[in-house]
Formats: structure tokens, C-alpha cells, sequence
């Protein structure tokens, strides 16, 4: 395909991906100012959507950094961090139109920064690279580069090769694992990280994107999790999320003849010394096992906090989204989850207004919020994504009925997450102490194995310990305590 960029010459984006010739140099330096001094090229990612692209992200910044940039990210707003940059890099999510229409939104912001400063370089990737394409390029020529999830550790040769030639610059791969585990990482966290095991997903939810996005489901051996994870324990981290966009049907290959499923995985990490809490994020129902559960059960390293999207409880919604499961079938598998974990905290997604939702379908929806009790839940409203097989269907529920459904469902559901927190007041809890309050620096902030936000006085020396907390009282939806 030719493009043209409106900087210089259109060049060849090919399936492949780009032809780059950039030299692999690690001295990202520009005179800068009247006495010539040189300053290291400033780059700044803003990170939209999910976990994984949080990883995504700490990967690319570590690169970068690496390679040479400084990184300008965090401490500033938005606009001062654009600003101070010499390149702005989104990290992108298509996973509903909201999330799209803020990268636009931005595109157009750092379009007008470029007319007066020409020497910006803007680019994307993430999701919406996948998803669009050199399309982008086209619609927005002010755009310098995009690279693909696969594609991560390219970035230094692809901003080199725009700084070189002024062209606009792709490289988007389409096969492997878009999974980069690095040293050079530059994580948010010192005792927390993230660790994807999986990307992709093998169901065909009609509303989602991701199968397009993500492509089919793709695991990293479980051996080089296992490393990984002890090469972040070595580093002192002390508790690690699996990240996937449906962890249960993790396929690790085989270990000293056992197959590395899910359950086995989280086994073999509990066996990581220094390990002390393993959480993980998302599931898909059809793949959430009893064998799991009982997993769970036996290993207090594994967080008790289990996401399990329901999406609608209505049957008919739940086939037409192809879940592959009944509302029943659902029910089933929490009951049997809380009868084998005590104490598990059971939090879900729900789409408001699909496509053919009416009233009743939407009330079924509210009545096993009521039944079911989460102890949280991200209701959405429903966008159509082009692509999907939702896309053929009519998007025929009215935007202020889906926004008065939405709001619905979240005031049922603000109302329980307060009763079950409730409950908890009274209670001595173990709580991994994360960090001091951005609130007030005398109060510390920690995370309950179910995952629940708590507050408490204590010493900063505290933070990275495990401690026990007596839960007294509740603001919002955190809990304060005392040690
Ligand atoms: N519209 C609204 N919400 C969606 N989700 C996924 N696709 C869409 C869509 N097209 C929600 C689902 C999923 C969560 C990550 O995002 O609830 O579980
Ligand atoms: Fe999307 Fe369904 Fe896969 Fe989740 S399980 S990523 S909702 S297709």
C-alpha cells in the first residue's frame, strides 16, 4: 500500500511490515539551546485501556530508556509531560468507541503542538494499530509512526528512521506472541508487577474486538513464566498479577511430563520463594474450573479476589453475545467458587444495552446483581465495534436508554459494594503494604488478598511487609484500619 505523509515522498507499507534501515545507535541526542549543550531526546507514552498495555508500556519505556531517552512520563499533567516531549507515543485501547474517540481527541491536540513545532514526533501503538492500520495514517497526517503489540522492542529503529527521513513509518507484525519479558522493564512498582502469561482469546464474543485486535489465543511457555517471575522475586517484588485476556485457558506446554495449564501454573509459582501473592486478571466463565477453585483453595499465595465478566443475565443476550453459557450455568459455577474459596470476593463486568436488550432482559440483569452480590462491577455501555459480529446486528437500543441502564445498574451495585464491605468492619485481615497515601503521607495504603483498598497510620518502613490490620471503619469504597 502507498501512502503519502505530507512531509516527503510516500513510501511502501508493506503486510510484513515497514522496510527500516535505521542505524542501531544508543546516543539519542539533539543540540539543543545557544551554548550547545546536548540533552537526551525526551519521550513521553501515555498509556489508554487496559493492564496489559500498562506492561506494554513499562516495556516500551524501558527500551527507550535504554536505548538512550529520557522518559518524561508521570510527576507532570498530560499537556506539561506533551510538552516537555520531543516524542509523544499513545498506547492505545479499542475496546469501546470511548476509548478510541480519547486518542483522536489527542491526535487532533498534538496536531495543532506540530504546526508550531514541526519537529514533534507523534506516535501510536496498541490496540487501535491493530485494529486500523496504515489507515491512520491517512486520516491523520500528522502522524509519524505507529508500531503493532508485537512489534514493542522495534521503537527505537522506527523513531530513528522518522527523525532520519521524515517519513511515516509502520512496522506491524502479524504472527508470534506479543509478549516481551525484559530486564530493562522500567516498572511502575517496586513489589508489585505485572507478568502477562497469555494474549489473545479463542471465543468469539459478538461484541468484542479483541479476537481482531489480539488475534487467537497465544502462550508463553510456562518455563519462561516460571524465570520471569523469579527473576522479578530477585529484584524484590513481592506480588505478581497474570495478566491474559482469559488466563484460565492458559496452555504452558509441558514441564517433567505434565501439561501447564492454568491451575498448574499458579502451583508451580506458588513454589517461588518470596513469592507472596499471585493475582490474575481475566477470565472467561466457559474456563473457570472446579479444578482451579480447589487450587486456589489450597494456596494462600493466590489472591481471593476472582473477575468473572457475566456480561447480561439475561439467556437470551448471553447467546446472542455467544458466551457460551446460561445465566444458570453462571450462577453455578459462583456458587460452587465461594462454597470451595471462604472469603472469595467475586467481581464482574456488565454491558448495558446490547444489541435487541429490552426492558426485561435489562431487568434480569439488575436482579442478579441483587442475587448474586459482587462485591464490585464495571458496567459499560454497549458500543459497536466494526468487525465484530455484533456489527452486523442493529445497534438499536437508544443512547439515553443505555446510559439510564448503565446508571441503574451502577446504583444497585454501589449499594452492595458498601453492604459487603460493611461487613467487613471488625475484622483482622492480613494487608500487603503498597505505599504511603497520596492523600495524607502519615497514612499507608495497602491491598487486602481480596484485592480491597485499606488505609491505616504506620511507618513507612512498613511498606512491602504483609501486616495484620483491624478493619474499623469505611469511606467511599476503602476501608480504614488500624495495624
Ligand atoms: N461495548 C461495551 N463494552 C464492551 N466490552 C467489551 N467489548 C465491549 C463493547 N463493544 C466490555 C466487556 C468486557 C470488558 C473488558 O469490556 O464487559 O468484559
Ligand atoms: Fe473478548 Fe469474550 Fe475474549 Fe473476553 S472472552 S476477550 S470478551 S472475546
Amino acid at each position: 500500500m502507498t501512502l503519502s505523509n505530507g512531509l516527503s515522498n510516500p513510501i511502501s507499507v508493506s503486510e510484513q511490515c515497514c522496510e527500516i534501515v535505521g542505524n542501531k545507535g544508543t546516543m539519542r541526542e539533539e543540540v539543543t539551546g545557544g551554548n550547545g549543550a546536548k540533552q537526551r531526546l525526551r519521550v513521553c507514552i501515555k498509556s489508554f485501556g487496559c493492564q496489559m498495555n500498562m506492561y506494554d508500556t513499562e516495556v516500551a519505556e524501558g527500551i527507550l530508556a535504554h536505548e538512550g531517552y529520557e522518559i518524561v512520563n508521570g510527576g507532570g499533567r498530560v499537556r506539561e509531560d506533551d510538552e516537555r516531549a520531543d516524542v509523544v507515543l499513545m498506547n492505545t485501547c479499542s475496546v469501546r468507541e470511548h476509548a478510541e474517540d480519547r486518542v483522536y481527541g489527542r491526535l487532533g491536540m498534538l496536531g495543532k503542538a506540530k504546526k508550531k513545532n514541526p519537529e514533534l514526533i507523534l506516535g501510536l501503538m496498541g490496540c487501535m494499530v491493530e485494529e486500523h492500520r496504515e489507515k491512520l495514517f491517512k486520516r491523520f497526517p500528522q502522524l509519524d509512526f505507529m508500531v503493532g503489540t508485537r512489534n514493542i522492542k522495534d521503537l527505537p529503529l522506527v523513531i530513528d528512521e522518522v527523525r532520519k527521513r521524515r517519513h511515516q513509518v509502520a512496522k506491524i507484525r502479524h504472527d508470534g506472541i506479543s509478549i516481551e519479558y525484559t530486564d530493562v522493564i522500567k516498572r511502575r512498582g517496586t513489589f508489585h508487577a505485572w507478568l502477562p502469561i497469555m494474549t489473545g482469546c479463542d471465543k468469539i464474543c459478538t461484541y468484542c474486538i479483541v479476537p481482531i485486535t489480539r488475534g487467537r489465543e497465544v502462550s508463553m511457555p510456562a518455563r519462561e513464566v516460571y524465570r520471569e517471575a523469579s527473576r522479578l522475586v530477585s529484584e524484590g517484588v513481592r506480588w505478581i498479577t497474570l495478566l491474559g485476556q482469559n488466563v484460565n485457558s492458559y496452555r504452558g506446554g509441558e514441564l517433567d511430563g505434565k501439561a501447564m495449564l492454568f491451575p498448574e501454573l499458579l502451583e508451580m509459582l506458588c513454589e517461588i520463594d518470596g513469592l507472596e501473592r499471585i493475582s490474575f486478571t481475566t477470565s472467561h466463565p466457559h474456563d473457570a474450573t472446579e479444578e482451579l477453585y480447589r487450587v486456589i483453595a489450597q494456596n494462600p499465595k493466590i489472591s481471593r479476589r476472582f473477575h468473572l465478566p457475566l456480561q447480561s443475565a439475561s439467556d437470551r443476550m448471553l447467546k446472542r453475545m455467544a458466551r457460551l453459557h446460561t445465566f444458570a450455568e453462571y450462577t453455578a459455577k459462583i456458587d460452587l467458587m465461594c462454597e470451595l474459596i471462604p472469603d472469595v470476593s467475586v467481581t464482574t463486568d456488565i454491558i448495558a444495552g446490547f444489541s435487541g436488550e429490552t426492558e426485561e432482559d435489562h431487568e434480569a440483569t439488575k436482579r442478579a446483581l441483587e442475587e448474586i452480590r459482587f462485591d464490585s462491577a464495571f458496567v459499560y455501555k454497549y458500543s459497536v465495534r466494526q468487525g465484530t459480529p455484533a456489527s452486523k446486528l442493529p445497534d438499536d437500543v437508544p443512547a439515553d436508554v443505555k446510559e439510564k441502564r448503565n446508571n441503574e445498574l451502577l446504583e444497585v451495585q454501589r449499594r452492595i459494594t458498601r453492604e459487603n464491605n460493611v461487613k467487613w468492619l471488625g475484622r483482622t485481615v492480613g494487608v500487603f503494604v503498597e505505599a504511603r497515601s497520596v492523600k495524607d503521607a502519615n497514612q499507608l495504603v495497602g491491598r487486602m488478598d481480596q484485592d480491597k483498598k485499606v488505609v491505616f497510620s504506620g511507618d513507612p518502613f512498613l511498606i512491602g511487609t504483609f501486616q495484620k490490620v483491624r478493619l474499623v471503619d469505611l469511606q467511599h469504597e476503602t476501608l480504614l484500619g488500624t495495624l
